[in-house]
């Protein structure tokens, strides 16, 4: 089978969160199942410097016509851990790595409508043909649009399948503008059973309504988005078209993520042997200009967005010392938890510890130094940190919603328990659910039985690219034990 994934982040790459991750990750293992995967993804301002020398500028040039142009467009080929990407390159356009902004408009879509364009025309500059397209969240959706389109005008000699993944649904690529016909998608698209959302266009919508299968980042998000609360605006569509929706929990790369081998952090273990972790919080702590007193510290790594429970932890921050702990907070993203967070820092400088921006080497030696994880999210549709933590020892206390709720287990009502989970959305019900975290860190039979139950479960890819597998299978028509 060959798969072309066409997305906005990889790590190492490109990476702003766990959708980089999960691009970075998934095509390998997929290539170990003797997928054919490969990778199409913008070529950001900055990258060049990282893959010069590495890549090589494919001979065939693209030609994306767009508007009263035509945009001549260049592939670069690398090769990151052995999975082919490749970077598309436009004269005169420019990535912006910010795909997530509050307001989009059409400047901002603009190139990742060419990013779709060329996964079309791919084939042209590369001589590889795919048989599927598996697109990641709004930035991509619109390539099932395209081909849709394209499919039906028959401007296309091959046929092509589409696998949506929605990584997050509150991100939907929705602009003002209607009149696409300057874009090539005819007029019959801006439909209510097309991009027509609201009087505007919602390339996510589109996306849903033209792949022939919509996948979810867990089993759980899958139908949580199809109720009101958790629907974006678009569980009505998502409820109309679940035939096609399946949920498939994300993995992590264990070969990445792994405490035995990390060069990130200053001491290694493993379940056997979970001893040298606390050599990590030892430094972690000096990063933090703390002493070990032996007090519990509980981290938080992540985007600082409403998304994020930062609504109930940062109300909670006041009662950290009061129960003998300490907090590290790691994250960038909305203007006013940065500043609340730092303001804290400067009220609680015992207890709480804040560094804004990304640092992926500080993300290793807090996973590895940790004691706990808090990840009191509003949603969730899967959430890496926490598979991530788990790998580490470090035990999750985390709001039962989206893939939180499909990852952990409650460790005060199971013995194989790996983590806390609570349900209400409020500070108390968050802060309940950190005191009986800590009531069984002091009983430590009770505590190293949940660090090794995280550290025996299995969050690899190892399951999970099977049914991305199954998937491509059902919907190329191979029977099943001809999967070759
Ligand atoms: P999301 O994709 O919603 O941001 P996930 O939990 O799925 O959340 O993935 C987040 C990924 O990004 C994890 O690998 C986490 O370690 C990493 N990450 C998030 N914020 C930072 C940061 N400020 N510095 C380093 N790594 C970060
Ligand atoms: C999104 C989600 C997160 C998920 C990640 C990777 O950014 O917010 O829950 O783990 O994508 O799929």
């Amino acid at each position: 089978i060959k798969v072309l994934h066409v997305a906005s982040e990889m790590h190492p790459l490109a990476k702003k969160g766990g959708l980089g991750d999960v691009v970075g990750s998934l095509p390998k293992a997929q290539r170990e199942l003797g997928i054919d995967s490969r990778v199409l993804l913008p070529l950001y301002p900055g990258v060049m410097d990282r893959i010069i020398g590495k890549a090589k500028k494919l001979p065939r040039k693209l030609y994306l016509p767009l508007e009263w142009r035509v945009f001549p467009a260049r592939l670069w080929h690398t090769d990151v851990q052995e999975v082919p990407v490749y970077l598309l390159d436009i004269e005169d356009i420019s990535f912006s790595a910010d795909v997530y902004p509050n307001q989009l408009d059409m400047n901002s879509v603009r190139p990742f409508f060419l990013l779709s364009l060329a996964a079309m025309e791919f084939k042209k500059a590369t001589n590889w043909n795919p048989h599927i397209f598996h697109i990641h969240d709004w930035p991509t959706s619109m390539v099932a649009t395209v081909l849709k389109w394209h499919m039906y005008y028959s401007t296309l000699s091959n046929h092509y399948d589409t696998v949506l993944t929605i990584h997050n649904l509150a991100h939907q690529g929705i602009v003002q503008e209607t009149n696409l016909i300057q874009w090539g998608i005819p007029k019959e698209a801006f439909n209510i059973e097309g991009l027509e959302y609201y009087g505007m266009t919602n390339f996510l919508k589109g996306g849903i309504i033209a792949s022939d299968m919509v996948t979810t980042v867990s089993p759980r998000y899958s139908w949580e988005i199809q109720t009101r609360e958790y629907g974006m605006g678009l569980d009505g569509v998502l409820k109309k078209y679940n035939s096609k929706l399946k949920g498939i929990l994300n993995g992590i790369d264990y070969s990445y993520w792994n405490p035995k081998t990390d060069p990130l952090i200053p001491a290694h273990y493993d379940v056997n042997d979970i001893a040298p972790k606390r050599e990590c919080k030892k430094s972690l702590l000096s990063r933090c200009g703390w002493e070990d007193d032996g007090s519990p510290i509980l981290i938080y790594i992540g985007r600082l967005a409403e998304q994020k429970g930062l609504d109930i932890l940062l109300p909670s921050i006041e009662a950290i010392p009061g129960h003998g702990c300490k907090l590290i907070v790691l994250g960038e993203g909305s203007e006013i938890y940065e500043r609340a967070l730092l303001d804290m820092c400067l009220q609680f400088p015992d207890s709480l510890f804040v560094k804004i921006g990304y640092d992926e080497e500080l993300s290793h030696l807090m996973y590895a130094g940790g004691d706990m994880l808090v990840m009191p999210s509003y949603f969730e549709p899967c959430g890496l940190s926490q598979l991530i933590a788990m790998r580490y020892g470090t035990v999750p206390i985390c709001r039962a919603t989206g893939g939180l709720a499909d990852t952990v287990i409650d460790a005060d009502s199971a013995s194989d328990g790996t983590g806390f989970l609570f349900s209400s959305y409020d500070s108390e019900a968050f802060l309940r659910a950190i005191g009986r975290a800590l009531a069984s860190w002091n009983s430590p039979n009770h505590w190293n039985r949940i660090i090794s139950n995280c550290m025996k479960v299995d969050f690899s890819w190892s399951k999970s690219s099977r049914e991305y597998a199954n998937l491509y299978l059902e919907l190329l028509g191979v029977p099943e034990g001809e999967n070759k």
